[in-house]
């Protein structure tokens, strides 16, 4: 299999975060110590994609590069593409089809963020299918604000439906999404729906419907969750602080797996740390090649 290539979606207008994102892209929002993007990015290089399009409106994308340039201080390569208009998650496989070049993918939402023990595992199994499509589900307590997946007793995908206003399921479907090389084809034949977005619904439901769609449930030790309203940014900037100042071990640190992964060496990690200057996020570098030795 040629290796997979990840996409993350972080364009957008932000809107129920103005006046927050009026000038600046939600997702270089601080979530506690570092921006929103470090998280999803955090998720594909878990899931050991070092290839990836960084897709944003036109406003941010001076800003994204000037954040992570080429990618190769975490020994990733990052290239970058703009979104004109919040026309639909789907729309993310049209405009990484050159970049993806017959490949299989990984999207991801540039506001998700998932933790939990074992989500690298889940995410390596997940990209080292095939074929079709892998989706993951989350039980939450108000699933018509998103995509929900409806099952049988056995536990396949029976039905995914995007914002049911009665939904028969608590399963929301997250912003991860793991793809075979098909999907830029299937995207690009969507019809936009009635809010004018190619849904990421309608490009996984074509997947359900050739019985080619995996749905991985994430279990209740996991966390999930998309920050999007002042209310849910904050509660990840809590949820992240708690864990970290309990933990002293950061989540979501690039820097740390890019180095636990191999994709950069000691001495790269200790130039990282150096550029970080004296505060809490170069000293945790500064002290990780021996925190990982105990
Ligand atoms: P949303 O939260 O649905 O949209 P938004 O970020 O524009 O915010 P708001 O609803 O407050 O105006 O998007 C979820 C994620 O997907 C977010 O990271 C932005 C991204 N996105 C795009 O980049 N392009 C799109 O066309 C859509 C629909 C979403």
């Amino acid at each position: 299999m040629l290796s997979r290539r990840g996409i993350i979606l972080a364009g957008g207008n932000g809107t129920r975060l103005y006046p927050l994102t009026e000038v600046v892209s939600k997702q270089l929002m601080p979530v506690y110590d570092k921006p929103l993007i470090y998280y999803p990015l955090s998720v594909l290089m878990l899931a050991n994609i070092r290839e990836i399009l960084l897709i944003s409106n036109p406003r941010d994308h001076d800003a994204f590069r000037q954040l992570f340039g080429d990618g190769s201080q975490f020994g990733l390569s990052i290239r970058y593409e703009v979104q004109t208009a919040p026309e639909g998650i789907a729309q993310a496989l049209v405009i990484a089809d050159a970049f993806l070049d017959g490949r299989p993918s990984a999207l991801v939402l540039g506001d998700n963020l998932f933790y939990g023990d074992g989500l690298g595992t889940l995410l390596e199994t997940a990209s080292e299918r095939v074929n079709g499509a892998t989706i993951f589900a989350y039980w939450v307590d108000a699933p018509e604000r998103y995509g929900v997946v409806e099952f049988d007793h056995a536990w396949r995908p029976t039905r995914l439906v995007e914002k049911p206003k009665r939904p028969r399921s608590n399963y929301a479907v997250t912003g991860l999404y793991f793809y075979d090389q098909h999907a830029p084809r299937i995207a690009a034949n969507l019809r936009a729906s009635t809010r004018g977005e190619l849904e990421i619904t309608d490009l996984n439901m074509d997947y359900l419907t050739r019985d080619n769609l995996h749905v991985e449930r994430f279990g209740r030790g996991y966390t999930w969750l998309d920050a999007g309203t002042p209310d849910s940014l904050l509660e990840a900037a809590v949820f992240v602080h708690s864990l970290e100042k309990r933990q002293g071990l950061k989540i979501a640190c690039p820097e740390e797996i890019a180095y636990r992964r191999g994709f950069i060496d000691r001495e790269q990690l200790e130039r990282l740390a150096s550029l970080r200057g004296p505060g809490d996020y170069g000293q945790y570098l500064q002290r990780l090649p021996s925190l990982l030795n105990v």
